[in-house]
């Protein structure tokens, strides 16, 4: 059995339904304060919020859980600027409860939900996993201390650990089942398909002098069901022993703000409003993974393209059943 905290929410779901469709136990837990309970489609599922030990302690005691996948996070980087004690309690103490409850039950295998944004302004493009860590808003800086926690727990206590340090997650399952639907909405995709749904007027590109060939931020846009995909392999390989390690998961090949506006145009077959802006405080001008390392210790293949993300995300937009 594999618990999955915070499936609930974009990535985690995709992630339940891969491990489920790979014949794995799941029981998800969520709090259900951002996750939507329609998109958890199987298994077991338990309403509770990492704060609460007992309920930990129990949910460890009522199934034989083998290993952890922690999805369940704050993922706002600009409200982490404004409220970093929330960022701060959520992602480290509760993820401390969490991993409390795991050494208790003698559970010692976790893949952990980690960023890009541990790497701050990069220092070189494509961003290897050894690049220098400094994170620049607390968001980040969550993400990083964890995983110093995790290491330092590995050392310890021999906790195993997989962290995935995902780059620009989107699209949706393709079948049209389940899709991102955050409350707020921050994120490119859906706000370019929402605009060209008549749901928004127009789209703000942040920022148009940027030092890219267009002018426009560049990014690495990964499919969530890549995503999923390697966390059910980043699985295999703790259950099969492998030892702790970093990932970045990147497609290896970036995408300008305007590229993704215009992609959208030319799929959703719509004239999208798009207006230069102000750029976004504390936007780097481009990530894009390196991307190699996963690809050869999970033998993890991305499968999608740029047209293929938006394609599910506009099948799912048009039609989001959560
Ligand atoms: N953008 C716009 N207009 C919008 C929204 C976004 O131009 O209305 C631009 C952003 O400036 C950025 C790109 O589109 O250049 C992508 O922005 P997103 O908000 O979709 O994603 P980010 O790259 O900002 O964020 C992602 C993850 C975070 C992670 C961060 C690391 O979603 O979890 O990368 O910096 F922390």
């Amino acid at each position: 059995m594999i618990l999955v905290t915070g499936g609930a929410g974009y990535i985690g779901s995709h992630t339940v339904l891969s491990l489920l469709e790979a014949d794995h136990q799941v029981v998800t837990l969520d709090n259900l304060s951002y996750g939507h309970r329609q998109a958890v489609l199987d298994g077991h599922f338990v309403e509770a919020d990492l704060q609460n030990k007992e309920a930990l302690a129990r949910l460890f005691e009522s199934f034989p859980i083998e290993a952890v996948i922690h999805f369940a996070a704050f993922c706002y980087v600009g409200e982490s600027v404004t409220s970093p004690r929330k960022y701060f309690n959520n992602n480290l103490v509760n993820g401390l409860n969490l991993l409390d409850a795991m050494l208790q039950a003698g559970v010692d295998k976790i893949i952990f939900s980690s960023s890009c944004a541990v790497y701050g302004e990069p220092l070189e493009i494509p961003i290897p996993e050894p690049h220098p860590k400094n994170p620049i808003n607390p968001y980040g800086m969550s993400k990083h201390f964890f995983e110093n926690i995790l290491s330092s727990y590995n050392s310890a206590y021999g906790l195993r650990y997989v962290s995935l340090r995902y780059f620009n997650a989107a699209g949706a399952d393709p079948a049209g089942r389940i899709g991102e639907s955050h409350d707020p909405e921050t994120h490119l995709i859906p706000l370019v398909l929402q605009t060209a749904l008549g749901l928004r007027a127009e789209v703000k590109i942040y920022g148009s002098n940027y030092p890219t060939p267009d002018g426009t931020c560049i990014r690495d846009y990964v499919h969530v069901c890549d995503l999923a995909e390697a966390h059910v392999l980043a699985l295999k390989y703790l259950l099969s022993g492998g030892k702790s390690i970093f990932l970045n998961l990147g497609t290896g090949k970036g995408h300008s703000v305007r590229e993704v506006v215009e992609s959208c145009r030319q799929i959703c077959q719509k004239p999208i409003p798009a207006r230069d802006v102000e750029p976004r405080p504390g936007d780097p001008p481009e990530l894009v993974s390196s991307g190699g390392l996963a690809q050869q210790v999970l033998v993890w293949r991305p499968q999608y393209s740029l047209k293929e993300i938006i394609s599910s995300a506009w099948n799912w937009h048009q039609n989001p059943k959560f």
